[in-house]
């Protein structure tokens, strides 16, 4: 019996990875531990609430006396830590946020399992969830990102999670903690905050908004379906070498307005519009300060060694997705208008 912690299940990726593990793996305890700040949100797991393997802990990876105790009192097996401030956005409005769950909070967690595990390293592992944003912008031409490119993180968000994969990794060379890294590029599906480019498209083509572009839509990123972030997740979890960092990508780039053009057209398809009908709403707004220009992922290091590969093609899995938000409007309608917020309080604080 393994008991895993996995932080910020809560979340867009977290609740996918959190599912698979609890459906996957019947004797293993999962414990989900999120602050739910207002990316965290239980109804992405109602499905699964109720499984004996799983257990729910509202707490915030920055509080050390807490996290502490959680460590002592549970003895887990393993931590796969997700908990984050994730948007780009955010982190220029409020970089202290990000220094504070990004960085502090990771140490904090370090701090938590190194203490805990001390007498044996033995079947431990600390597993850090990273981005490709640490590895700085890409040019046009051919360059991907490798396990082996140099860090050059340019927002505060990405200058965060940097600093927090040197921290995991200064603790597996000064004090010998067990640890894996990954660091994958931009995620989509399902349960995706409507913040993020693809979900807020969604939402404003549905409700005839203007499709906010940064710039000229010309920067590129390179997208892979959520379902299969979680996949290589499991993979690394259990059979990446330890201490050691694996790159996941959709191998799949898109100009932003490339991207946009191509939901537009499903959308138009699902909603019964005349085509070119949502086209319309694109619109071309201030460039983001410091806008990495393309992220792009070489991932042939995890293919060749630990086997995965992403599952999807692109187009197929926008179309899973927007099928998603229609047929999930409820979700929608409750994260756009805070009402998610509430759910813990009536599931949990009765
Ligand atoms: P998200 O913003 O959807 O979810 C983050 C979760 O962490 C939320 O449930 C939130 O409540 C929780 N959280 C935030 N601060 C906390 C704190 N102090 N204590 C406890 N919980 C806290 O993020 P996401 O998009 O699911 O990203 C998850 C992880 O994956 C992050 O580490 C992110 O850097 C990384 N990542 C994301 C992407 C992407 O495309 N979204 C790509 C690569 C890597
Ligand atoms: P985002 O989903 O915020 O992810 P990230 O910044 O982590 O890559 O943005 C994806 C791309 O879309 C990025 O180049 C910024 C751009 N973007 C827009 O053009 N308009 C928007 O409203 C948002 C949120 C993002």
């Amino acid at each position: 019996m393994k008991k895993i912690l996995i932080t910020g299940g809560a979340g867009f990726i977290g609740s996918h990875v959190v599912r698979l593990f609890v459906s996957k793996y019947a004797d293993y305890q999962i414990v989900n531990l999120d602050a739910l700040t207002y990316a965290g949100n239980l109804e992405n797991l109602t499905d699964i609430a109720d499984k004996p393997n799983y257990r729910f802990v509202k707490g915030d990876i920055t509080d050390e006396a807490f996290i502490n105790q959680l460590f002592e009192n549970e003895q887990f097996d393993g931590v796969i830590h997700l908990a984050a401030e994730s948007h780009v956005d955010r982190s220029i409005t409020d970089p202290m946020a990000f220094i504070r769950t990004n960085v502090f909070g990771t140490v904090n967690l370090l701090n938590a399992a190194k203490n805990a595990w001390k007498a044996a390293y033995e079947g431990k592992r600390f597993y850090h969830i990273s981005t490709d944003e640490v590895y700085g912008a890409l040019d046009f031409d051919a360059t991907l990102f490798t396990e082996t490119t140099k860090y050059d993180p340019h927002s505060p968000y990405s200058a965060s999670k940097a600093s927090s994969d040197h921290f995991v990794r200064a603790y597996h060379d000064t004090y010998g903690l067990p640890i894996v890294l990954s660091n994958c590029s931009n995620n989509y599906g399902a349960n995706h905050f409507p913040e993020k480019l693809i979900p807020l498209a969604i939402n404003n083509i549905k409700n005839n908004r203007p499709i906010p572009i940064y710039g000229k839509g010309e920067n590129i990123r390179d997208w892979l379906w959520v379902n299969d972030h979680a996949r290589a997740i499991d993979v690394i979890f259990h059979n990446g070498k330890n201490g050691d960092t694996y790159n996941i990508g959709g191998i799949n780039e898109w100009t932003n307005i490339d991207l946009i053009r191509k939901l537009c057209e499903i959308m138009d398809k699902k909603l019964g519009r005349e085509a070119g009908n949502s086209a319309k709403l694109i619109t071309f707004v201030t460039d983001r300060a410091g806008h990495d220009l393309r992220y792009a992922i070489d991932s042939s290091k995890l293919q060749r060694e630990l086997g995965w590969k992403p599952s999807l093609q692109f187009e197929e899995g926008l179309e899973k997705t927007v099928d998603w938000y229609l047929d999930n409007q409820a979700w929608l309608d409750n994260v756009t208008s805070g009402a998610y917020q509430k759910y813990y309080e009536k599931q949990y604080n009765r």
